[in-house]
């Protein structure tokens, strides 16, 4: 029988396409359908992270689009029923926090087929947020949890998830970077590309990259002006390339703040590709954002990271790597800049088991698991 994995959003596609590579390579061979939600569906936020990931034509794309969080839930757990019917898959394999994971869990949970959560047992502790639902949902449903920090197991037994269930595996969206590094486009070519001003990114004091995206940061007009006022004074220490996320760009265009950044200290690009967020990442004095993706990926970069929101579900950042949460305090924000400029930015170390075959490890755990299941309990 074969496993069905699903992508929907930017972040699973780092997510999964290790994991497809680990399933491909494996002895015997597995069959696998690979399920696109349509969640995403730009160019920009998806194709081209498919070309730079080397990720395989979705066998299927349910093209949901965009939408308020019930009807978009509601859509893809209606698309996706019928492909579980046809297919009757050995498991359905999930990955991350967005909308889809949930959706695509709760079908295949319902009919009886085991799903797998992978980078399960993450907690911000923050109801408003929505990844915070689908994270604890989809934990909830999964039969086999793979955790990528050891914070997560003790998350889920307070949630009353057995230990058994759970397997620490490491982080796949590190397999992904180490596999890709090699490849990174460069921050200059990247900036004209997007129609910056490359000069930007040759400055003495180096270039400080920021990604914001959250509704919790980029929805209200008050918090935006903030954010984007805090970022001007910034700009003024180190010029700063800004990868702006859809629904970030429309929001500054409704609200009319475009003119509270400098275009000669502020580069504004669309949103990158893979390959050029490595790039630019690696590369970086500094990063501020608030994406939980960015938060591990400068923290085995070894690039210090200041995380524009109050919690962070991914702690062992903190505690080993090299963010720091600053917050939506201007002050914290400017001492963190201050920090890293004055050369006192965190160093950090890279967290166990991000090595670059949590994918290998996730495979070889699901494929015994997925055997020991359809071995009668009398045999
Ligand atoms: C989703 C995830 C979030 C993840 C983020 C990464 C949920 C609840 N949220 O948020 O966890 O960090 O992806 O990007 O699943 N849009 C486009 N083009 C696209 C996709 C979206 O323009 O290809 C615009 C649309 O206006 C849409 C808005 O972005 O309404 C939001 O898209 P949506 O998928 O609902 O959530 P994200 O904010 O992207």
């Amino acid at each position: 029988k074969p496993v069905i994995c699903v992508v929907g959003a930017r972040p699973n596609f780092m997510k999964m396409a290790p994991i497809l590579r680990a399933l491909k390579a494996h002895e015997p061979p597995w069959p696998m359908l690979l399920v696109h939600t349509g969640q995403h569906y730009d160019k920009d936020m998806s194709d081209r992270l498919f070309e730079d990931l080397q990720l395989p034509r979705p066998d299927i794309n349910l093209e949901v689009g965009s939408a308020s969080h019930a009807v978009q839930t509601a859509e893809v757990m209606r698309r996706f029923e019928p492909i579980l019917d046809a297919h009757v898959p050995a498991c359905v394999v999930v990955v991350g926090d967005v909308n889809s994971t949930l959706a695509c869990s709760l079908v295949a949970v319902k009919k009886g087929i085991p799903v797998a959560h992978v980078e399960a047992g993450l907690r911000s502790y923050d109801r408003a947020m929505p990844e915070e639902i689908n994270r604890i949902l989809t934990d909830q449903m999964a039969d086999r949890l793979y955790t990528t920090e050891r914070t997560a197991q003790e998350n889920l037994r307070l949630e009353g998830i057995a230990a058994d269930r759970v397997c620490f595996v490491g982080n796949v969206m590190i397999d992904s970077l180490l596999h890709s590094r090699q490849h990174a486009r460069s921050p200059a070519d990247t900036v004209s590309a997007g129609g910056g001003d490359a000069s930007l990114v040759a400055a003495p004091e180096g270039y400080g990259l920021v990604t914001l995206h959250r509704p919790s940061n980029v929805d209200e007009p008050e918090t935006l002006r903030f954010l984007l006022e805090v970022l001007a004074q910034v700009a003024q220490k180190l010029p700063l390339i800004f990868a702006l996320h859809p629904r970030t760009r429309a929001n500054i265009e409704r609200f009319g703040l475009g003119h509270l950044l400098d275009a000669t200290r502020v580069a504004l690009l669309p949103p990158q590709g893979y390959l050029e967020m490595l790039g630019l990442m690696g590369n970086a004095r500094m990063v501020l954002t608030d994406s939980g993706g960015i938060q591990e990926e400068t923290t085995a970069l070894g690039v210090p990271c200041l995380t524009l929101r109050e919690n962070t579900e991914r702690p062992i950042t903190i505690e080993q790597g090299t963010n720091t949460l600053v917050g939506r305090d201007a002050q914290a924000i400017m001492r963190g800049v201050d920090d890293i400029l004055g050369g006192h930015g965190k160093q950090g170390r890279v967290p166990e088991f991000w090595d670059g075959r949590s994918a290998e490890r996730i495979v070889a755990d699901l494929w015994q698991w997925v055997q020991r299941r359809q071995i009668p309990a009398d045999n």
